[in-house]
């Protein structure tokens, strides 16, 4: 069942390029720059004329918000908040009519969220799902929405779901720039097709997996891990991070690369690796001097860069190359390279990669 694969969670890393797809199918024609959302067509105008958007859920779920975060504010000109389910619920916050909630769940029985959007619904909001297994709780508790096609995701670490709902979501902010007219035809027709050129893209970074556990070998005593990226690269950095701590038991924290020199530049030193997202993209230049930073104070760099690139290696101690993508779709492929680096990790550690301790695929606790 686990198809060749040592482990669930690699099986699900592979898989990506399929359930990537698999999110798009039949609904998307790149040929004729057209696209459509089932799930969403009645509530299509309200999204589009909606004055704030609040996406909460948890963890990797979360990160994902954080994602969408960008896309919608970039394309559909809607202000959004993500919040943590469970942070949301435990406050008395300020939802308006109008308002549309996103709730964000793989499994789809994450009691936070599920409390979350019934505390939403009692205030009047809208809801809508970006849920995986269908018919789940809260798949049947939201309004309207669009499920991801990632297929079960046995492994507890999170990995096709997060780049299936990152997929949905870039979908879902399409439609609504393009019902709100905040979207060139030129650019919602260049993303259509950018969507899906991802999968070989993905492939083909699958394909690195060797150069990958290589690199992981050599870190595999380290003690902690910091994560950088800016702008749709950040949430990126928190789910890598994620990712080595929950699965190999490493400490590892993400930051906006930016918020290195307020306080976490204290901890770099020669026995801190540090992974960079820095591909080329509107901070590239940006994130280059942060690397200079890390690098001046003998920090050790793992950077994720794009093909192509050839001032990164002679700066950093080893490079990851990912194919050149828009920088709206970056996040779809920036975070297959960490997830191989957890996995590897974890595995060299001889840790039980599918069922870390202490952790459960989905929590029904509050
Ligand atoms: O099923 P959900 O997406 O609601 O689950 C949310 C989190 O519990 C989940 O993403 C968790 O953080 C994963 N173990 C991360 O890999």
């Amino acid at each position: 069942e686990k198809g060749g694969f040592d482990h669930f969670m690699l099986k699900e890393i592979f898989e990506q390029p399929r359930s990537i797809a698999d999110s798009m199918r039949g609904r998307v024609q790149a040929d004729s720059g057209t696209m459509q959302l089932g799930g969403l067509r009645d509530y299509l105008d309200k999204l589009a004329a909606s004055e704030r958007i609040v996406i909460i859920g948890c963890g990797t779920s979360w990160h994902a918000g954080l994602v969408a975060e960008y896309i919608f504010e970039e394309l559909a000109r809607i202000p959004v908040e993500v919040e943590y389910a469970s942070e949301f619920r435990y406050r008395n916050p300020i939802i308006k009519e109008g308002d549309i909630v996103i709730a964000i769940s793989q499994s789809g029985e994450t009691a936070d969220t599920l409390a979350a959007i019934e505390l939403a619904k009692s205030k009047g909001a809208t809801i809508f799902g970006v849920c995986n297994v269908v018919g789940s709780s809260i798949a049947r508790a939201t309004d309207a929405g669009a499920y991801t096609h990632a297929g079960p995701e046995i492994g507890v670490a999170s990995t096709k779901a997060f780049t299936a709902q990152v997929t949905v979501l870039t979908l879902m902010a399409l439609a609504a720039a393009k019902r709100k007219g905040t979207i060139s035809e030129s650019l919602f027709r260049l993303l259509l097709a950018e969507l899906e050129s991802i999968p070989a893209k993905v492939e083909k970074v699958l394909q690195a997996a060797d150069k990958i556990k290589e690199i992981a070998y050599i870190f595999t005593y380290a003690r902690n891990f910091i994560y950088l990226g800016r702008g749709l690269n950040f949430p990126v950095a928190l789910e890598g991070a994620l990712k080595l701590k929950e699965i190999s038991y490493i400490h590892a924290e993400g930051y906006p690369a930016a918020e290195m020199k307020h306080g976490p530049i204290a901890l770099i030193d020669e026995d801190m690796p540090v992974v960079v997202i820095a591909t080329k993209d509107s901070s590239y230049e940006k994130i280059v001097s942060n690397i200079q930073e890390v690098k001046a104070r003998k920090g050790r760099v793992i950077a994720i860069t794009t093909e192509g690139d050839t001032h990164l290696p002679s700066l950093v101690d080893f490079t990851i190359e990912i194919p050149k993508v828009h920088e709206v779709l970056v996040p779809l492929v920036s975070v297959i390279p960490l997830q191989l680096l957890a996995y590897d990790i974890a595995v060299m550690r001889g840790r039980n990669v599918d069922q870390p301790r202490n952790l459960a695929k989905s929590v029904t606790v509050e």
